[in-house]
């Protein structure tokens, strides 16, 4: 049995139809990313797997039960961290964790064990009100109260965003740990560097689902020959290399513009960049990643 699935999600606000169609299934255990942009459906899908929201068609279960009808028992081994600050700022750290642990009828003595190791990182800051965290201590917080019931599904909405670099990679090494323990993780994530942890992602854009892979299967799947360039001046090689024909799409990325061509089309391209007076080119096939990977099927 998959520990998540849902069959044909559709939900709208109004006009806005926020989900279409989306069919998923996750299996027990799985470190499950989703990316999209902003305005992606997300959060909307989120608050449905949790329960929150009850979709205009479709279904969810979640561990076999069955989102609607059997809400209070999803309700009880599902862990959620919702994409704002969702702790009580005026509380301690400790006093969120036994408001949140109370909740589920259980405390924080009781349970301690489940988040022993993230909170031995904040425990220093018990007497500390939530507001006054730092933004990566603020986090570790909230998956602590998210995880206090001892949920075996956790559905975390954007954990990192806002939060510096090194606090982003010890959550993401927390959340593999807690995968290990066998809990099933959904994670929304807006950087693609963290979309590579994961043991599957699916790209979500305008409430569809565009794609779902192994993140080297997503990156096996580009098909394409991509290349990198570099030359002076940057700016006005954008468009240059978009006009030569045969490429397919051309855009920034970083400190290079990254390209689409067939292999055989390369030395022309670079005849006709030194042709049109373009210096210090530099040339060369790469990996996509998969940024690539997201900008393509978004585009396409
Ligand atoms: N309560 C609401 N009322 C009306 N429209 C909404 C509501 N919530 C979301 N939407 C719209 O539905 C679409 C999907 O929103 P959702 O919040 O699910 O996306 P998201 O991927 O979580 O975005 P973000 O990255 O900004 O958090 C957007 O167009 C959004 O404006
Ligand atoms: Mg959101």
């Amino acid at each position: 049995m998959n520990a998540i699935e849902t069959h044909h999600l559709s939900h709208c606000y109004g006009a806005v139809q926020a989900l279409r169609d989306v069919t998923l299934s996750i299996p027990q255990g799985e470190l499950f990313g989703v990316i999209g942009a902003d305005g992606a459906g997300k959060s909307t899908l989120f608050r449905i797997l949790t329960t929150l929201l009850i979709p205009d068609e479709g279904r969810v279960t979640l561990n076999g039960l069955d989102a609607v009808r059997d809400y209070r028992a999803i309700r009880r081994i599902v862990g959620y961290m919702p994409g704002r600050f969702s702790l009580y700022g005026d509380l301690t750290v400790e006093e969120n964790l036994q408001f949140f642990a109370s909740v589920f009828g259980t405390s924080l003595s009781q349970n301690r064990r489940l988040i022993e190791d993230i909170y031995v990182q904040i425990e220093p800051f018990r007497r500390r009100r939530a507001a006054q965290l730092s933004g990566g201590m603020k986090q570790k917080l909230a998956l602590c109260c998210a995880l206090i019931h001892a949920p075996s599904v956790l559905i975390l909405d954007e954990p990192t965003t806002g939060v510096d670099p090194v606090s982003r990679r010890e959550f993401w090494q927390i959340l593999q740990r807690l995968r290990q323990q066998g809990i099933t993780i959904v994670a929304s994530t807006p950087y693609m560097d963290e979309a590579r942890r994961c043991d599957r992602i699916a790209f979500l854009r305008e409430g569809v689902i565009l794609y779902t892979d192994t993140p080297q299967g997503i990156v096996d799947h580009f098909g394409e020959p991509l290349y990198a360039i570099t030359a002076d001046p940057m700016h006005a090689l954008l468009d240059a290399v978009r006009c030569f024909p045969g490429v397919l799409r051309c855009y920034a990325f970083g400190e290079s513009h990254h390209f689409t061509l067939a292999a055989d089309r390369i030395d022309a391209l670079r005849t006709h960049l030194e042709a049109q007076g373009y210096h210090h080119l530099q040339l060369q096939p790469i990996q996509p990643t998969i940024e690539d990977c997201y900008l393509k099927l978004s585009q396409s």
